[in-house]
């Protein structure tokens, strides 16, 4: 138990504990994608809440990565004053702040970015309806100059470290997955050739800002036919760590939310409740949709812990601190974890929207996070502000 309140090296950084606040969309964000004064106070709250390190929600490092009208954006050295102002203020809590810098690939929306979908290989549409097309060689070259221009700015502006978002189904990610990924080129094949472009950010990078703390999440399962293995996570780990990472957090899926962020059951109610698309829908199809919503998206089990293993065999393969995520909620789970397992952190993200001072709760004798698991937080930050609605869609609520 000492173990895990225990200062810990994560790089080049000494954190005061173990327990660090995964990236976590925060929905706080200007039309231009500049944050809005909201996220400060998040911060605040997050950093006097006893984390060791707090990851930020996902920025974009280029235009035609975007999501949502509410993901913030870091694709100029415009936005360096605001976070400059905000890491300063939030020096005191000796908390870091890690900027997760993304491209979302197939997941951007061109309504959003007016720009075309691009990925690692072609789609005839994804979620928004876009017609996803591949990214040309120069294409390609420009988002990776892109993510370290991101990572001098990110320095600049006085960030702890940045973490590359090479999970959950966005640009990276597909380009690392053997099924996403179907290229022949010198971007697609083999693990070296599919992780070649976060390898060539990495050293792109480690060139301009020497030893600033680099972190990579990325999947180490899927559950696609010929997808992802645990045992090739552990080539990519030892790739990683061989281009200079300096931490890897570890979790699983691309685009399937119900795998990736695990839930007690099929938030249909969020789903009705919060997204336009199906709250204006007539009363006919709000019921057809309560049946088949189950259908579609399949609850997966289990929901505590369900990255562990794959957390476990990577870090006997390296050298470099490995970060767990993934339906971790109570302090003897943790404790394990770190002294049984031998990873080095975890990282939770909605036992901070809940509690954003969980870990002095922890610390405290509280022994569970109070989350549920009901998943109407990432229903809810699609368009509105990050907050927890524990199971229930407030009456009136409205979205943008
Ligand atoms: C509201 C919400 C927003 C999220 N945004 C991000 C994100 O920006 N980047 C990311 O890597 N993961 C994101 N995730 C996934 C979490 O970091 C984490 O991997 C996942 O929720 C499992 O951890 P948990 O069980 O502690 O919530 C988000 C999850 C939630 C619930
Ligand atoms: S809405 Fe609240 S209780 Fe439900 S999953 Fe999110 S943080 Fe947990």
């Amino acid at each position: 138990m000492i173990k895990v309140f225990e200062p810990c090296s994560l790089g080049p950084l000494i954190l005061k504990n173990r327990i660090i606040r995964a990236a976590t969309h925060e929905g706080m964000a200007h039309a231009n994608g500049a944050p809005t004064d909201d996220l400060l106070k998040t911060y605040r709250n997050l950093s006097a809440g006893g984390a060791g390190a707090i990851i930020t929600g996902y920025v974009s490092v280029k235009q035609n990565g975007r999501t949502f009208p509410n993901m913030r954006m870091f694709d100029s050295d415009g936005y360096v004053d605001v976070y400059k102002s905000l890491n300063d203020q939030l020096k005191q809590y000796n908390a870091p702040v890690i900027l997760q810098i993304a491209h979302g690939g197939s997941r951007s929306m061109s309504r959003v970015t007016g720009q075309e979908v691009v990925s690692a290989s072609p789609r005839r549409k994804n979620d928004f309806g876009d017609r996803v097309k591949e990214a040309g060689d120069s294409e390609v070259r420009s988002i990776i100059d892109a993510f370290v221009a991101a990572i001098v700015r990110a320095k600049a502006a006085g960030f702890g470290g940045v973490e590359l978002h090479a999970a959950h189904g966005y640009l990276l990610s597909e380009f690392i997955s053997p099924v996403l990924n179907r290229r022949k080129d010198r971007w697609g094949g083999t693990t070296e050739n599919r992780m070649r472009i976060v390898t060539e950010i990495l050293s792109g990078a480690r060139r301009e800002v020497g030893k600033f703390p680099i972190l990579v999440k990325i999947s180490a399962h899927d559950e696609f036919k010929q997808g992802l293995t645990e045992a090739e996570a552990v080539t990519i780990a030892r790739m990683l760590q061989a281009a200079s990472c300096d931490a890897i957090e570890v979790s699983c899926g691309y685009g399937d939310f119900m795998h990736t962020v695990r839930m007690t059951e099929v938030p249909v109610d969020a789903v009705l409740g919060l997204m336009p698309r199906y709250r204006n829908m007539p009363s006919y199809q709000k019921r057809l949709f309560r049946l088949i919503a189950p259908l579609l998206a399949k609850v997966r089990k289990p929901i505590s812990n369900y990255n562990v293993r794959a957390a476990e065999l990577i870090k006997r393969s390296v050298d470099i601190p490995v970060i767990v995520v993934g339906g971790i909620r109570s302090l003897q789970d943790i404790t394990a974890m770190i002294s049984e397992k031998g990873i080095d952190f975890v990282s939770l993200s909605r036992p901070f929207i809940i509690e954003p001072d969980i870990v002095n709760r922890f610390q405290n004798g509280q022994d569970r996070s109070r989350c549920i698991n009901c998943g109407y937080c990432l229903i809810g930050v699609t368009a509105n502000p990050l907050r927890c609605y524990y199971g229930k869609v407030p009456a009136g609520i409205r979205q943008k």
